[in-house]
């Protein structure tokens, strides 16, 4: 039964070529101080920064910088950006970058404010915010998170080897985000599909969970059919526009919690997937690829109705004939072929894990509830393992 919810998703999109522009109308809503927040460089590279100043200029805005948010942001990194903003005075935060990027002006939004220490407050106590908050908006440059309508804040502790989202509600979601596709064209092939899996995952939480039918699991299949196909062209293409555009829509709806309404959801590839991510500070959407499917295929007959749903609705695998489990593992099948052919991380070995992590990345898995089988630790072991 769809349970009830309410929803709301406050952030004001801007799609499409020449989506930029779209600044001019929110800069103004603002006061004069906006603290631009970018990562490692890509953003000059490519023009986009250039691009941003001229319009915050031509709006008139002080501008004060935070670069160098890296990838996966850290505590101490979050540490400094306050000290930024704070001296900035900053009345908006404009983020320009992908999930890490906006992820860390959502965990600034909340944390400039904040007396207490922001990591104990919002990731080990999981409390909301209480202080003043600074508004974020966005311009993504790299696709898959869904960071840009939602409340998302992935921030990690290398010295706790911690990985932590904190999910924050619709006043922490960006006021508005600009998405141009074309802003993503420079991204390299390796960030490319991680952020393709991403979304794929996404989606995969949320509909592996349940036995009800609801009309987020329909939403969910039509967004992986979508995004199956948009990523065998963009792996052919990589400048395809509409495969590209198409990808970044459905990472969007993927993760701004639409397909999530009314029903429960599993979340345990990214749990493993973050702890894999605290131990070796690899790309997000490859610790996921390395531990997808050794997770599915372990939860998969206390899951079968659903995974031979997917494998028939999903992935056009002929039920005929086969037995349920044959169905359902044609499906995953399907998947891992179009994973290959992606050139998809399919192990942690290739992301610099090492046998002797498994105990530390055991501790670090927080165990879900909503999936189809509650972990023990030693099936996180065992899936780890079967990882490499
Ligand atoms: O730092 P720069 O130089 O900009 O380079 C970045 C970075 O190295 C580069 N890049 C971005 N746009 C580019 C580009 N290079 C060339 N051209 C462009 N247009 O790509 C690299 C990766 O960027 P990053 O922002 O780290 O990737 P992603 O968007 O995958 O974000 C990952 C972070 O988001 C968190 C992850 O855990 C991770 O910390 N997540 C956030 C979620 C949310 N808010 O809901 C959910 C996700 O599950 C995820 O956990
Ligand atoms: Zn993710």
């Amino acid at each position: 039964m769809l349970g009830n919810f309410t929803y709301c998703n406050p952030t004001k999109l801007y799609f499409g070529q020449g989506a930029l522009d779209g600044l001019k109308n929110e800069l103004p809503k603002y006061g004069k101080n906006v603290l631009l927040v970018y990562g490692g460089g890509s953003i000059k590279k490519n023009g986009i920064y250039d691009k941003v100043v001229q319009i915050l200029k031509e709006c008139k805005k002080e501008i004060f910088e935070d670069a160098g948010v890296m990838p996966n942001p850290t505590t101490e990194k979050l540490a400094e950006g306050c000290e930024r903003a704070k001296r900035a005075k900053a009345d908006l935060i404009l983020a320009v970058g992908g999930g890490s990027v906006c992820d860390y002006a959502k965990a600034l939004s909340v944390s400039v404010n904040c007396e207490e220490d922001p990591w104990e407050k919002y990731y080990i106590r999981f409390e909301e915010p209480t202080c003043k908050l600074i508004p974020v908006g966005c311009v993504l440059t790299m696709v898959g998170t869904g960071s840009e309508m939602n409340g998302g804040a992935v921030i990690t502790n290398h010295a706790q080897k911690l990985k932590i989202g904190h999910v924050f509600g619709e006043e922490v979601f960006p006021k508005f985000s600009v998405l141009d596709p074309e802003f993503t064209f420079t991204l390299p092939r390796y960030q490319m599909v991680a952020g393709i899996f991403d979304i794929m995952s996404h989606l995969l939480e949320q509909y592996f969970s349940g036995t009800d039918d609801n009309t987020s699991d329909y939403i969910a299949e039509g967004l992986l059919r979508s995004l199956i196909r948009s990523a065998q062209i963009a792996a052919e293409n990589p400048t395809d526009y509409e495969a590209r555009s198409n990808i970044m829509w459905t990472a969007t709806w993927a993760l701004n919690t639409l397909v999530a309404m009314g029903k429960t959801t599993d979340w345990e590839v990214h749990m493993i997937g973050q702890a894999v991510g605290a131990h070796t500070d690899a790309t997000h959407g490859m610790t996921l690829a390395a531990v997808s499917l050794p997770y599915y295929r372990h939860i998969l007959p206390y899951g079968l109705a659903k995974f031979k749903r997917y494998a028939v609705n999903v992935w056009s695998v002929d039920p005929k004939g086969k037995t349920d489990t044959e169905v359902a593992e044609a499906g995953l099948a399907a998947m891992e072929d179009w994973m290959k052919k992606l050139g998809l991380v399919m192990n942690l070995t290739e992301l610099g894990a090492t046998r002797d992590m498994i105990d530390g990345m055991v501790k670090s898995t927080l165990i879900m509830t909503g999936g189809y089988k509650v972990l023990t630790e030693e099936e996180v072991r065992q899936i780890l393992t079967e990882s490499f």
